[in-house]
């Protein structure tokens, strides 16, 4: 077992702050994880994404375009992501979802038709999603409550209410837990993090952004995952030990491609 027998279930390696050090961390994560999963943002980032998982056994890879990313999709994105998830270490659909923070997004309704498709995908190729939902609760809650059923996924950094959590929950969608559930201002992301059943739980960094307390506003690193779930075992009153061992059940469970 890894150090910290904890997964990240969500980093982006392939993210240029990564450059001058890649392999040197990638050797030091290999020791400190069980694994991490890095989702990719557009085509060149699930590209890398992939050829990181070829290359690191700790790896896995998810595909799919970020709702920042959706300007200059490609026509037959669809056939892409299709093709991405033939490979053993394709492991997801990701990162999607809908973000109405920054203005030079798409509109929402070009980002939900997009939105769908992928879902959609999830369905066919029986993989779950990676959700990013910034700003968006309104209407990720009515995606999951009225239009989209029978597939499975994690809502990362899950930045909603309480209320909006336990709708998903009964759904059976998992949580991801970073960096922000350690900030001091995120009373509501704590308050759902006392709340979530274990087995939906999962730990995550979203490197290299979003650093957990006492690394804010530096570089971001999977290896950070410890520091939010030391957190999580303060708050919940338990050890980190039974949070790794629960949570890397839970992955294994969400993510099926990924070998036992
Ligand atoms: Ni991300």
């Amino acid at each position: 077992m890894s150090r910290t027998g904890l997964w990240d279930t969500h980093a982006h390696l392939d993210d240029s702050q990564f450059d001058k050090d890649r392999d040197a961390l990638c050797a030091e994560l290999a020791e400190t994880l069980e694994g991490v999963i890095n989702p990719g943002v557009d085509e060149e980032s699930s590209e890398f994404a992939i050829s990181l998982a070829e290359k690191y056994p700790f790896i896995y890879a998810a595909v799919g375009w970020h709702p920042e990313e959706l300007r200059n999709i490609p026509k037959d994105y669809e056939d892409k992501i299709a093709n991405w998830a033939k490979h053993p270490k394709v492991v997801a659909i990701g990162e999607i979802g809908l973000d109405y923070y920054w203005m030079e997004n798409e509109p929402p309704a070009v980002q939900k038709a997009i939105l769908l498709r992928h879902l959609d995908l999830c369905k066919q190729l029986d993989l779950p999603f990676i959700f990013h939902d910034r700003e968006a609760h309104g209407d990720t809650l009515e995606i999951f409550q009225k239009e989209i059923t029978g597939i499975r996924g994690v809502f990362h950094c899950f930045s909603g209410s309480l209320e909006m959590a336990k709708e998903l929950a009964k759904r059976g969608f998992y949580f991801g837990f970073g960096g922000t559930s350690t900030y001091k201002n995120s009373q509501k992301t704590r308050e759902v993090l006392s709340w979530v059943p274990r087995e939906l739980m999962l730990f995550e960094t979203d490197s290299p952004y979003l650093s957990p307390i006492p690394f804010r506003g530096k570089r971001n690193n999977p290896a950070y995952t410890e520091y939010t779930a030391k957190n999580a075992a303060l708050l919940l009153g338990c050890s980190m030990e039974e949070l790794a061992e629960q949570t890397t059940k839970n992955v294994l469970t969400l993510f099926k491609k990924i070998p036992r």
